[in-house]
C-alpha cells in the first residue's frame, strides 16, 4: 500500500497544464467498440481507471496502442461480449459498456458493479433504458445479462439526471432504429464530450448538454480522431489546494467555463479568480470567509469536489454548511479531517464545518478517490509531517499528483509501506 509522505504549511505557487478528463476518456474509450475503424482518442490521461478499461477492451479482443495520452483503438477484433468479471470488480464504470456491445453485438453480459464507500451506486435507470430501447435482461447471480435482436428508438425520462446512464442510453442509441429522446439527461461537460465523440464517428445527436438529448440511429459508426476535454475535477482540486495552502496557482489548457460553480464559490468566500480563455488564475488569499454549498447536478456545484472544498471550509472564518445531494454516503473523508483538527459535524446529508485556525497533521487514510484527494489538500495546508494512506483509490483519478505537486513547491513523496506498517 503506498502513501504520500507531506511536509505541509507551504503555500503552492506555479502552473500546471490540465491533462484529460478521466470520465470523458472512460465512456468514450467505452463507445469506440461501436466504430468499424479504429479510433485515435487524445488526452486520454494515464489513471489506474483508464488502465482498466483498456484492459477490459483488450479482453474483449480489440487492439489498442497506447503512446503518451493518445490512445488508438482497432475495435475492428472484438469478438466477445462478455465483461470479464474481475476487471468489473476493478472498476464500477465498466458498466459504459453496456450500451456499446449491446447495440454492436446485439448481446452483452457483465457482472453488476459493485457499490462502493460512497453510496450504493444502483444501475435501475440504466436497465430501465435499455429495457426501453427493445432489450431483453435477465439478472442472475450477481450478473446481467441483455440481448437484443435490434433497438428501436423510444422516448425515456431519466427520474434523475444521472451521468452514466444518460451516456450508456445516448451510446446504445446511436445504432437503435429511428429516433431516441432522453428527457431530464445529464449536462455535464463530459456529457457533450462523448457526443462530440459519437458525432465524429457519424451519430446524429442533438441538444447534448441540454435537458434534452435527441439520437436519430444510424446503421454504422466509421473510425475518427478525438480531443478529450481537461478534467475539471482535478483542475478544481488544484485550485482548491492553492486556495487552502494560501498560494497561487496558474492553471492552463483548461475550460473556465466548466468550473463555473467553483469559481463562483471562491469568489464569494473572498479568494479572488482571475480567467481568459483556457487559462484560470488564483491568488489564495487569506482569511477567506465560510459559506453554504449545496451538491447539484451540472451546472451546479459538483459532487466530486465537495470533499475537497471541506477540506477549504475547515479553514475559513465562519460556519460553512455543506449538503451532498448527489451521493447518499459522501462524507468518508470527514473523521480524518477530524483527526487533523477540523471541526465538522454530519446529520445524514449535511455537513457543519466551523472554520479553524489551522490543521494538525497526522497520518490519515483515504477510502475514496475525492476524499483522498481532500485528505492530501489539507495535509498540504497543516503544518508538519502527515502521511495520506490508500493512494490506491487516489490514483484512480489523479495522475502522477505527487510529481505536479512538487513541481508546485510542495514537499510531498510516494512512500510504499511494508504490509505490517503499523
Ligand atoms: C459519474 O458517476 C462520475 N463517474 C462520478 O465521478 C460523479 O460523481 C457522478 O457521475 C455524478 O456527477 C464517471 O463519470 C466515471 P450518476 P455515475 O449516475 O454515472 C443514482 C469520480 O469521483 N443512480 O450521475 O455513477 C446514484 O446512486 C466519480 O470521478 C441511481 O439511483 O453517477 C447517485 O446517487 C465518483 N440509479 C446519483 O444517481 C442509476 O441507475 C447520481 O449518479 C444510476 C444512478
Amino acid at each position: 500500500m503506498d502513501a504520500f509522505e507531506i511536509r505541509g504549511g507551504w503555500p503552492l505557487q506555479g502552473e500546471m497544464r490540465m491533462y484529460g478528463a478521466k470520465n470523458a476518456a472512460l465512456p468514450i474509450l467505452a463507445a469506440s467498440v461501436m466504430a468499424e475503424q479504429e479510433c485515435l482518442i487524445q488526452g486520454v490521461p494515464d489513471l489506474e481507471d483508464v488502465r482498466v478499461m483498456i484492459e477490459i477492451l483488450v479482453a474483449l479482443g480489440a487492439r489498442v496502442m497506447r503512446e503518451g495520452d493518445a490512445v488508438t483503438v482497432f475495435p475492428q477484433t472484438i469478438r466477445s461480449t462478455n465483461v470479464p468479471t474481475y476487471l468489473m470488480r476493478r472498476m464500477r464504470s465498466s458498466i459504459f459498456l453496456m450500451g456499446p456491445l449491446l447495440a454492436r453485438f446485439g448481446e452483452v453480459q457483465l457482472s453488476r458493479p459493485g457499490g462502493c464507500v460512497i453510496g450504493q451506486r444502483p444501475i435501475d435507470y440504466h436497465l430501465r433504458g435499455i429495457r426501453a430501447l427493445g432489450a431483453r435482461i435477465e439478472e442472475r447471480n450477481g450478473y446481467v445479462r441483455a440481448t437484443a435482436n435490434r433497438l428501436f428508438g423510444t422516448r425515456v425520462t431519466l427520474d434523475f439526471p444521472s451521468v452514466g446512464a444518460t451516456e450508456n442510453l445516448m451510446m446504445a442509441a446511436v445504432l437503435a432504429d429511428g429516433e431516441t429522446v432522453i428527457d431530464n439527461a445529464a449536462r455535464e461537460p463530459e456529457i457533450v464530450d462523448l457526443a462530440d465523440f459519437l458525432r465524429g464517428c457519424g451519430a446524429h445527436i442533438r441538444g447534448a448538454g441540454e435537458g434534452t438529448l435527441v439520437v436519430q440511429g444510424v446503421h454504422h459508426l466509421h473510425g475518427t480522431t478525438h480531443q478529450v476535454i481537461p478534467d475539471r475535477i482535478v483542475a478544481g482540486t488544484m485550485l482548491i489546494a492553492a486556495a487552502a495552502t494560501g498560494g497561487s496557482l496558474t492553471l492552463t489548457g483548461v475550460r473556465p467555463e466548466h468550473l463555473g460553480s467553483l469559481l463562483g464559490k471562491l469568489q464569494e468566500v473572498g479568494i479572488p479568480v482571475a480567467r481568459e480563455r483556457d487559462i484560470i488564475r488564483i491568488e489564495g488569499l487569506r482569511p477567506f470567509r465560510g459559506v453554504n454549498l449545496r451538491t447539484e447536478p451540472y451546472p451546479g456545484f459538483p459532487t466530486d469536489l465537495q470533499a475537497p472544498f471541506m477540506t477549504l471550509q475547515t479553514l475559513a472564518q465562519g460556519t460553512s454548511i455543506i449538503h451532498e445531494n448527489v451521493f447518499e454516503a459522501r462524507y468518508k473523508h470527514v473523521d480524518e479531517l477530524r483527526r487533523m483538527g477540523a471541526d465538522i459535524t454530519v446529520d445524514m446529508r449535511t455537513a457543519i464545518i466551523r472554520g479553524v485556525a489551522g490543521l494538525s497533521s497526522a497520518v490519515v487514510e483515504a477510502t475514496d478517490l475525492r476524499g483522498g484527494a481532500a485528505l492530501v489538500v489539507a495535509a498540504l495546508a497543516a503544518v508538519g509531517d502527515s502521511r495520506v494512506e490508500g493512494l490506491q483509490h487516489i490514483d484512480r483519478g489523479y495522475q502522477e499528483l505527487d510529481v505536479y505537486l512538487r513541481d508546485l513547491g510542495a514537499d510531498v513523496r510516494r512512500v510504499v509501506l511494508s504490509p505490517d506498517a503499523v
